[in-house]
């Protein structure tokens, strides 16, 4: 009954944040089609955000994509000011000419690179929400929380963002997960760390002021995390839509799923070949964060070079069936409440408050209740 109670307590608030935010979102972005669904959520009387014409799954699943791909272009945004590219397509800082050559020293078109994923995801959240809109569903917006401190460092724009990339927690285990022959997360299986003392203290990813593009190796060390943390980013996307795929029900929504998905993958091998390039160094303002040469012990050997950069074949559904290169994990129950777990563990949402993390607990938890097949 508590738990009851809770529950309808908290959809009510969030109701009303929907609603509320879908105001400035239809008065900012989209225009006459967001209108036409922003009528009062309250007036269907139901518990729920509106479907529209999807079921209320559908609906779900892409509201907590539309949210995960927010989150997703607020902090690319924030590589891309400082390491990336600025131009129309993605406005906005006017670049680090020191973060972006230690940038580089992992590949030449690290700043092509993370323009262009920066602009992928960009559109995956435009997209998603018009869709919803198209078809008379709320949308999400997360404007009200664009609260965080920008980067100090010269070359970042002084705004509100949703996401923190200087206190990260970077779990690194993608590099060995990829590469078992044996193992996987469905299975319950653990993985070891490419970097440990990445998933260990916290970490900034850009440099927090200018006092951090010296020396030499301080600043390669953020070049560095930041190079992993893009591989740890897009290896969750990569997981998260076929899970949540599984219980899309509408074949219009799930080719949208099954379309934006694999772009996240072309994202994730990107960086996971990239990431091999970070150089040995242990981090001379943090003599705890040390990245280790990947080609030597504990990694190294056929397994983990680091030019190796496509699935090895693993065990999938069952261990008695043949090894198949594949996407892990992918297990669909809780996939949205887990993916927002891995979020909030890495440190991205440090600053941000209670409401947020009780809007996102919610849409992943509605997500989670979606089920392929119902009306
Ligand atoms: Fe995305
Ligand atoms: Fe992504």
């Amino acid at each position: 009954m508590k738990d009851l109670l809770k529950g309808l307590k908290s959809s009510i608030n969030r109701r009303s944040f929907m609603k509320n935010g879908l105001t400035a979102a239809g008065a900012a972005t989209l225009g006459a089609g967001l209108v036409a669904s922003s009528s009062p959520v309250l007036a269907h009387g139901g518990p729920e955000e509106r479907s529209g014409h999807l079921t209320k799954g559908d609906a779900a699943i892409l509201r907590f994509l539309a949210a995960a791909e927010i989150l997703e272009t607020d902090l690319w945004q924030q590589y891309n000011e400082l390491g990336g590219i600025q131009d129309s397509e993605v406005p906005g800082g006017s670049g680090n000419a020191t973060y972006t050559a230690a940038l580089a020293v992992l590949d030449a078109d690290m700043a092509q690179y993370i323009h262009d994923n920066t602009e992928d995801e960009l559109t995956h959240e435009v997209f998603i929400n018009a869709y919803l809109a198209s078809k008379g569903a709320d949308t999400v917006n997360l404007d009200e929380f664009r609260t965080l401190l920008s980067s100090q460092a010269s070359g970042a724009q002084q705004i509100g963002r949703l996401t923190n990339l200087m206190q990260l927690t970077v779990d690194t285990s993608w590099w060995t997960r990829y590469r078992s022959g044996t193992k996987n997360p469905d299975f319950g299986d653990i993985f070891d760390q490419a970097v440990p003392s990445l998933n260990k203290g916290q970490h900034p990813a850009i440099p927090k002021t200018d006092d951090d593009l010296t020396p030499n190796d301080h600043i390669q060390a953020i070049a560095n995390t930041a190079g992993f943390h893009f591989g740890t980013i897009e290896q969750g996307g990569t997981s998260l839509y076929p899970s949540l795929a599984q219980r899309v029900t509408h074949p219009e929504v799930l080719r949208i799923v099954l379309s934006i998905g694999p772009t996240e993958a072309m994202h994730f091998q990107t960086w996971s070949d990239k990431a091999g390039n970070a150089p040995a160094l242990t981090d001379p303002k943090d003599s705890m964060l040390v990245f280790p040469d990947l080609n030597s012990s504990p990694l190294g050997g056929e397994e983990f070079q680091t030019n190796l950069i496509m699935p090895e074949p693993t065990v999938f559904l069952s261990r008695k069936l043949p090894a198949c290169s594949i996407v892990r994990p992918t297990a669909t129950d809780g996939a949205a409440t887990g993916a927002l777990k891995f979020l909030t563990a890495m440190g991205l949402f440090i600053g941000q408050s209670s409401a947020f993390f009780e809007l996102l607990r919610d849409l992943a938890e509605d997500a989670d209740e979606a089920r392929r097949g119902e009306r």
